[in-house]
């Protein structure tokens, strides 16, 4: 199979089969690995402990060796002792033979094989036939120093070879058992464990573009599979309200909208429904630039909060004196404050400058300082103040109006949202004015709050964070 196919056969395979086979292929070699070590380990064991026996026997045998006709040969077999019984056996047997390896002397029955070339001192294990042996060869020391030959005993190792033997059989038939046993036990496990993902898989099949409610709602421990379902959850609960809001804000948008549309259509089909006079054309047109007008602030507003969703809004954040920017829209304001008989006091702490764009703040403070001198009566007071509060520049719109009752309080930066007696449209307000505040001050790094009390007064501080000096 070429790489590719098995690339894409690992794709294609479900994960919990993937997991059972690295499951079932690792354990397959641990147990490999183990039963190799352990075979040969039996099998090191079982030759050192033959060794050790030959090692004895020819110890033993050594000390009964004599010279006949100066060739050495076993004298007294009786002095065997405990060896003796392993001579009757024909597994076992010691021999004497000379330097080119012919049998001068033997004890025991057993047939001992010819050991190919000349003797060596040492253990050694002849291959050669069925079964195989183990032989150990020392040389016989003659009474002048010289070898005059060589000792071996012999163990067959057939016994050993049908216990190694045995152990192959059962690794054989056992370890295939055992991994068939890991396999079950490995795909119960990834069962289980993948049980929550097809849980969640479901639950995401079953939501749909309108309809976000389902959650996964996993009971299990709060594990890696448990925190990635709360993930989940939690981020189709914020996905839900965000959907929700979209939704409110088009169709609040949409019903805003409507609003000065109608008016426009009825003064127009009022204007055309019979003949009249220039005069009187210029009046309705002038009626009608105004629902315009009041259409192009909204249309400009919703535009506005729709780029600030998008983080599109053009920012051109420069090195801004806030005194002297708060001074000069506080002129500028002056005149429709004095129109509707309002005292409008500024308070400002010099030379407190911050990293902000020119024009959107500007917007802030004519929208802070229009609803404060709308909900005003007159011979009230408008005031701006600006200070340094830490690390933050707090300017704050305050006004001595009727206040906003506090259960209007959390929702007054909301789009479209407005205190119910305001509805009647006296003021003519849509309700944007502080959500578009609220978006700048975001967009600024900063925040916003409002602070009221009924029959005295409301301020609205923003706080932006200053340019380090
Ligand atoms: N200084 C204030 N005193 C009393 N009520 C206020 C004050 N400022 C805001 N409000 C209330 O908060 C509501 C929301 O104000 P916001 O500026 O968002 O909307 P608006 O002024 O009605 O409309 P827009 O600003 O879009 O023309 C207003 O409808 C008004 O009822
Ligand atoms: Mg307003």
């Amino acid at each position: 199979m070429t790489h590719k196919a098995l690339a894409c056969l690992r794709r294609q395979l479900p994960i919990r089969l993937r997991l059972t086979l690295w499951y079932v292929v690792l354990a397959g070699l641990a147990l490999v690995a183990f039963g190799l070590f352990q075979y040969y380990r039996m099998q090191s064991s079982l030759i050192a402990s033959v060794d050790r026996s030959l090692e004895i026997t020819l110890t033993q045998a050594m000390t009964s060796i004599d010279s006949e006709n100066g060739q050495p040969a076993f004298q007294n077999t009786d002095t065997f002792g405990q060896i003796s019984s392993h001579l009757g056996k024909d597994d076992f047997a010691v021999r004497l033979v000379d330097a080119r390896g012919r049998t001068l002397d033997q004890l025991g029955n057993a047939s001992l094989p010819v050991v190919e070339g000349l003797p060596v001192s040492g253990f050694s294990t002849v291959s050669q036939g069925d079964p195989r042996w183990r032989i150990d060869t020392q040389p016989v020391a003659a009474p002048g120093g010289q070898p005059s030959g060589w000792i071996q005993s012999g163990q067959s190792l057939a016994p050993m070879d049908r216990t190694l033997a045995d152990m192959r059989t059962q690794l054989l038939l056992g370890l295939p058992l055992i991994l068939v046993l890991i396999a079950a036990g490995g795909v119960l496990l990834a069962d289980r464990a993948l049980h929550p993902i097809d849980q969640m898989t479901q639950t995401a099949r079953a939501l749909s573009a309108s309809d976000l409610s389902k959650r996964i709602d996993y009971h299990g421990p709060s594990d890696e599979i448990g925190q990635l379902a709360q993930t989940i959850d939690s981020m189709l609960e914020r996905l839900q309200a965000a959907f929700n809001r979209q939704e409110r804000f088009t169709s609040d948008a949409a019903h805003e909208l409507r609003t000065p549309l109608t008016a426009l259509k009825g003064q127009i089909e009022v204007t055309l429904s019979r003949p009249r006079r220039g005069p009187e054309y210029q009046r309705a047109l002038a009626g009608l630039a105004e629902q315009v007008e009041r259409l192009i602030k909204l249309s400009d507003a919703l535009l506005f909060l729709s780029r600030a969703d998008h983080d599109r809004v053009s920012m051109q954040a420069a090195e801004t004196n806030l005194t002297e920017l708060l001074e000069m829209v506080a002129d500028q304001f002056r005149p429709l404050t004095d129109s509707s008989q309002l005292r409008l006091t500024t308070d400002l702490e010099p030379a407190v400058c911050c990293l902000a764009d020119r024009d959107l703040l500007i917007r802030v403070l004519y929208n802070l300082l229009d609803n404060a001198s709308k909900h005003t009566p007159p011979r009230g007071e408008v005031s701006l103040k600006l200070r340094r509060e830490g690390q933050q520049a707090l300017i704050a719109v305050g006004d001595n109006g009727p206040g906003i009752p506090a259960e209007h309080l959390p929702h007054l930066f909301e789009r479209f949202y407005r205190v119910e007696q305001d509805r009647s449209s006296r003021t003519g307000g849509a309700g944007l004015g502080l959500a578009i505040v609220g978006e700048i001050a975001r967009l600024h790094a900063g925040q916003v709050s409002v602070h009221s009390q009924l029959g005295a007064g409301t301020t609205i501080q923003v706080r932006l964070p200053i340019s380090p000096d």
